[in-house]
């Protein structure tokens, strides 16, 4: 090949690569294409083949890298040069104006002009840009190190690869999900039977955190970019900055505002309470920065979060709606749960069709008939719940839900026990029962079987090729192929899910074999403390009554499983085919010496960099306990983002409350 064809071909690479980048900008950005989809892959098309025909041409930046490339094994921690602080809350229009009051006494000025902007309700990332070239990309992390997470953020079109001007500068935004691309991810995911996401904010943490890059580049995130870490620019103003930004191709919310005083910055909250519901993607406030960067900078932050800002954050959402039907599913347990079919609403971005009716007594207690209009609101901003009858729009037509005396699934009769709110099915045998443990013992949390969600239950159940969980142990490929719709290669994938689930510690045998009472955290005492399913087994009442968080309701109920012949033979199955009945000993481990012994958590909201129960884990790994509501036992209450009633029960009580980063101070106290 002659030098003159290189060379040729270097310039086409050039021109494809900026021409492409341009329409992924149009396209991405301004929302404005220029050529359709067709023109577009011809052009990714002939930019992939030349790259491919000269090795020498490719390069990370190159359009066609969006992809994603090899998966890492874990991410590699970044460090922030300027931390990237939280911001304090204000949940009315009192303290947006005790903010105020602080900024003009902390300025001495008696007038402070503000810029508003929407809050973004995603995950904060950081973008290293050095002469303009995409360098790096974090999480915040904990605010002063990250997560290298720029392979996944080179993947969303939006951010460009290569900024119009050669600027060193560290751009600051927020990566989410629009609510339709949430939702269809969402039933993708149903389909496929995966776990689905509880919303928006965290199907893009979920996927800004995906190992593997091309799984990231598979979902369709997002960012809009609302300030900078690092910089050398000489901009005066935060309204400035933002013109700056988007000069520079960064998305920018163009839904911000510049408000002279608090009445200003209340009428522009206001403004977008409602309004804020008809944008493609959640936002969870407003976020109010003094816009003179001068005076920002004089104003500094504290530890936790900058002085010159605050979030407004809007009430959670209430909304009416008509219950259509009222149906009962029945659990692994047997109990019977009522479910109300609601006329679909939006609440906090996500369409909601169902809610939970706990019991009998629950519908009693809130008097909801089928055809009645409700109040649902999201419990935790995610769980759909019931809050009241609106009993002014009874029509008379509406009816009263009896719960079954006969179990839906099997026809046997149904009973309340006594001290329980739950009418159950007792059949040991009842298939809806059986389907819902192999759901459960396949489910995440437990033996974390991918592709063994209630279809494939069901069928493996409905085909006699599954009674029991023991089973699952020895099914063959052959017959998973016998099942509809099922591929082989699905049919292989579940055949190493549930090969690979052999491994899993104790505590998640134990806890998917479904025991009343005995959930994630009971099961991991157990395990913890035995060792192994064969001396749980062995254990007598005293011996497992022994663990202080244990009560006899526990304890009574693992006797009585360990004592059924059933339990025998199912764990007789799960032995012989290898599956594992020990708990690995974590060295250092001693809860008794710990800080936090005897401390009482709580969390309200969600935290930035654990789930709950990643939480969770750490406070009791260090011998605290958790507790769901707070009281005047309440040593702490932790709040993350979206707090709920519980900041103010615990401002009455006086409990002291922490945010994240104040959290993870006590845990390594
Ligand atoms: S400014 C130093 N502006 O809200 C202050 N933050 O607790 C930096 N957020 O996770 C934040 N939209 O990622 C700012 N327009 C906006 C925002 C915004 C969303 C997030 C931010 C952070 C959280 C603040």
């Amino acid at each position: 090949m002659g030098k003159t064809d290189l060379e040729k071909a270097r310039k086409r690479v050039a021109a494809l690569r900026h021409e492409i980048e341009e329409h992924n900008y149009r396209y991405h950005v301004l929302d404005q294409p220029l050529i359709d989809d067709q023109a577009f892959d011809q052009l990714m098309r002939e930019l992939q083949e030349l790259e491919q025909k000269h090795p020498e041409l490719q390069d990370p930046d190159s359009p066609t890298m969006r992809v994603g490339g090899e998966p890492l094994s874990a991410f590699e921690p970044l460090e922030h040069k300027v931390p990237m602080l939280g911001l304090d809350n204000a949940f009315n229009e009192q303290e947006l104006h005790e903010f105020d009051g602080r900024v003009r006494r902390l300025t001495g000025l008696d007038q402070i002009e503000y810029l508003c902007e929407l809050k973004m309700d995603g995950l904060a990332v950081s973008l290293q840009y050095e002469e303009g070239v995409l360098m790096r990309g974090a999480t915040r992390g904990d605010g002063y190190t990250g997560e290298d997470i720029t392979q996944n953020l080179r993947t969303i079109r939006q951010i460009p690869l290569q900024l119009p001007e050669p600027v060193t500068l560290e751009a600051r935004g927020e990566v989410y999900m629009n609510k339709t691309a949430f939702e269809q991810l969402n039933r993708q995911r149903e389909e496929q039977e995966l776990p689905v996401f509880a919303n928006p904010r965290n199907a893009a943490a979920g996927s800004v955190r995906q190992l593997d890059p091309r799984l990231a580049a598979a979902r369709p995130l997002r960012i809009f970019v609302y300030g900078l870490g690092e910089h050398e620019l000489d901009q005066k103003t935060q309204a400035e900055l933002l013109v700056y930004l988007d000069r520079l191709r960064l998305p920018v919310n163009p839904n911000y505002a510049l408000c002279t005083g608090p009445d200003q910055v209340w009428e522009y909250c206001l403004r977008w309470q409602d309004k804020r519901h008809e944008l493609p993607y959640e936002t969870d406030g407003i976020v109010i920065k003094v816009n003179l960067l001068e005076l920002q900078k004089s104003l500094g932050s504290t530890a936790r979060s900058p002085r010159w800002a605050v979030a407004y954050k809007y009430p959670p959402e209430e909304k009416a709606t008509r219950v259509i039907d009222i149906r009962v599913n029945v659990g692994r347990t047997g109990a019977i749960t009522p479910v109300a079919i609601l006329e679909p609403v939006t609440l906090s971005g996500t369409t909601v069709q169902r809610a939970s009716l706990h019991n009998e007594d629950f519908i009693a207690e809130k008097g909801v008939m089928i055809g009645d209009t409700v109040s649902v609101h999201k419990a935790g901003e995610i769980i759909p719940e019931i809050l009241g009858v609106i009993k002014d729009k009874r029509t008379g037509n509406e009816k009263k839900f009896k719960m079954p005396r006969k179990c839906p699934s099997c026809d046997s009769d149904t009973f309340r026990l006594s001290g329980e709110a739950a009418r159950r099915c007792l059949n040991p045998i009842c298939p809806a029962q059986l389907v819902e443990k192999l759901v459960h013992f396949a489910s995440r949390r437990a033996m974390d079987i991918e592709g063994l969600g209630p279809a494939v239950a069901e069928m493996l159940y409905r085909k006699k090729l599954v009674r029991d969980v023991g089973d699952l142990y020895y099914l063959r490929t052959d017959q998973l192929i016998d099942l509809d719709r099922m591929a082989e290669k699905s049919a292989s994938n579940l055949m190493s899910a549930i090969e690979n689930s052999k491994s899993n510690p104790l505590r998640r045998l134990l806890f998917g074999l479904g025991i009343n009472f005995v959930g994630e955290k009971a099961a991991r005492l157990f395990a913890e403390k035995f060792g192994h399913m064969n001396r749980i087994r062995a254990a007598t009442a005293e011996e497992l009554n022994a663990i202080p968080e244990i009560g006899p309701k526990i304890t009574e109920a693992v006797v009585s499983f360990f004592g059924m012949s059933e339990t025998e033979t199912v764990l007789d199955k799960l032995e012989q085919a290898g599956v594992n009945f020990s708990e690995p000993i974590e060295p250092g481990r001693e809860a008794e010496s710990s800080p936090l012994a005897g401390k009482t958590f709580v969390f309200s909201g969600s935290l930035e960099a654990y789930t709950r129960e990643q939480a969770a884990a750490l406070v009791e790994g260090r011998g605290g306990k958790v507790s769901s509501s707070v009281s005047g036992k309440t040593d702490y209450l932790i709040v993350g983002d979206e707090p709920g009633s519980k900041l103010d029960k615990a401002r009455n009580l006086g409990v002291q409350v922490l945010d994240e980063k104040g959290f993870k101070e006590v845990i390594k106290s």
